[in-house]
């Protein structure tokens, strides 16, 4: 089985658990907040999320102000949780299409002013990574950013113990590249999360970056938790103290 095909399954298989209109996973506290912060000024931009899942980022976006957004994802499953959740509270200019981004995505409009990817480089190969980079500065305009998410390439050689976030390495940090990581991460409600990492190291997604043709400068923040988690649930967070998390990646065209 490919990578994709077990990420379509993995997302079909778990599409009720990631269904959430409130922060509910480890990363709606660790990186969503901060992602979403990186998106202003959106009011009345053009978004396109790629791996939208059930929706999210794509809603928190248009409540935000964004003037539209489309979410593309490879599994049906969380395409009809994130229509569901559009029926019951409908968002104007909000729209949602299956699409394997490995086969590049043709109907998928241009010029947009923001493309995020929110944890879906860590589900693709390098070279599948490249491609969807591509694609993304190909449907920037102009002066569009690319806003991403990815787990801290050093996250799966620091942490050991699972609860409530981790990845099991199957190779070391340069010898693992392009191999997929088998992790968990946890609800707050202490719901375990299945979810993979395709290991990239810094210099792969740099690269990946210049050769899909941005030439700026990437604004590179290395996501962590803080005392206000720790003070919010002590027991969950705590272990997470002092780690780094995720990487967030913003770029301009
Ligand atoms: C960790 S989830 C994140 C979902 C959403 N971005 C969020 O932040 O809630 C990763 C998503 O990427 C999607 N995905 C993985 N590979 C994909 C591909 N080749 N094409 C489109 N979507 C893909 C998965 O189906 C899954 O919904």
């Amino acid at each position: 089985m490919t990578t994709a095909e077990s990420t379509r399954e993995i997302y079909n298989d778990q599409a009720e658990k990631w269904q959430r209109d409130r922060p509910t996973l480890l990363s709606d506290f660790s990186a969503r907040p901060f992602l979403l912060e990186l998106c202003d000024p959106i009011q009345g931009k053009r978004c396109l999320d790629l791996g939208c899942g059930e929706g999210y980022v794509a809603r928190e976006l248009m409540k935000r102000g964004a003037a539209s957004t489309l979410g593309v994802d490879i599994s049906e499953k969380m395409i009809e949780c994130a229509n569901r959740q559009q029926q019951s509270a409908l968002q104007e200019g909000l729209e949602y299409r299956e699409c394997d981004l490995r086969n590049g995505a043709e109907d998928i409009g241009n010029s947009y002013d923001l493309v995020v990817a929110v944890f879906l480089f860590n589900y693709m190969s390098i070279e599948e990574m490249h491609r969807t980079m591509r694609l993304a500065h190909e449907k920037l305009t102009s002066t569009g950013r690319l806003i991403f998410s990815v787990p801290h390439p050093s996250l799966p050689f620091l942490k050991r113990d699972k609860f409530p976030f981790y990845f099991a390495p199957s190779g070391g940090y340069f010898s693992g590249r392009d191999q997929c990581f088998p992790g968990e991460i946890w609800r707050l409600d202490r719901t375990p999360v299945k979810v993979q990492c395709v290991h990239k190291t810094f210099e792969d997604y740099f690269q990946g970056l210049k050769a899909a043709g941005f030439e700026t400068m990437p604004n590179v923040h290395e996501l962590k938790i803080n005392q206000a988690h720790v003070d919010l649930d002590a027991e969950f967070f705590e272990p997470l103290r002092d780690l780094p998390l995720h990487l967030a990646i913003e770029v301009t065209k």
